[in-house]
């Protein structure tokens, strides 16, 4: 479509910016989208290193965003709406509106230990590797147990074996990791899916069209 008649076919108000996650999400998120509006994120995005992709006949511009951060984006007004984990969205509550569980990204935040592991001394507190430093101080502070947390940005799996934690606190899916890693679940701290994020200004300044765009969502999560 020439520039003239993409700007032709936006509509009144711009186009609304929808951040999507990279990495896992991607797929499922971008298949919603396709599913509900005929729009494939993915595709569109494959096609460009700018991390931005319009699509002026459904008034959309979508994003690349790394998962942990679709968050702070929609938060700041950076784009309208996003797709975010709810383990993301409890990690670091936010002013944002999350108006839809979108029923995809299921998987559990949990508390990991290795599968032989004497329990710990009483009055001894454990060592937890996570990236999830406020979920994981949360979950053991509301159990009375003093933890001492080890933040990590990745390959917490293998803390355990390595001395740096007794436990850990992730995600798993599949639970594949965690066997291989020889730990099995203690418990489970949080049942995780994508929800749908708008932000707040937006969600008045693009009343009718963000209606629209989550209930086409909708009727296709919940279908
Ligand atoms: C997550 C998580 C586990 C793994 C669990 O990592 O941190 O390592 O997935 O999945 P499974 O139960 O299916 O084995 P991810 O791949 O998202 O990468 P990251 O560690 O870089 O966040």
């Amino acid at each position: 479509m020439s520039r003239a008649a993409a700007a032709k076919a936006a509509p009144e108000g711009g186009l609304i910016s929808v951040a999507i996650p990279k990495g896992r999400l991607l797929g499922e998120a971008s298949l919603l989208f396709e599913r509900a509006l005929g729009v494939s994120p993915k595709r569109l995005l494959e096609n460009t290193r700018k991390l931005a992709a319009d699509s002026p006949e459904h008034g959309l511009r979508f994003i690349s965003i790394r998962a942990a951060d679709v968050a702070s984006y929609v938060e700041h007004g950076a784009a309208d709406v996003g797709v975010a984990g709810l383990d993301v969205l409890r990690e670091e509550p936010r002013d944002l509106y999350e108006p839809l569980d979108l029923g995809i990204g299921r998987c559990q935040v949990i508390v990991g230990r290795p599968r032989n592991a004497r329990p710990l001394p009483r009055g001894v507190a454990p060592r937890v590797a996570t990236k999830y430093v406020n979920l994981a101080a949360r979950h053991f502070a509301r159990k009375g147990i003093p933890a001492e947390i080890i933040p990590l940005h990745g390959s917490i799996e293998v803390a355990p074996s390595l001395g740096l934690a007794d436990l850990i606190v992730d995600i798993t899916e599949t639970g594949e990791t965690l066997r291989a890693n020889g730990l099995v679940v203690e418990e489970t701290v949080l049942e995780v899916s994508a929800r749908l994020i708008v932000n707040r200004v937006a969600l008045k300044l693009h009343a009718e069209r963000l209606r629209r765009l989550v209930e086409a969502l909708r009727s296709v999560a919940e279908a």
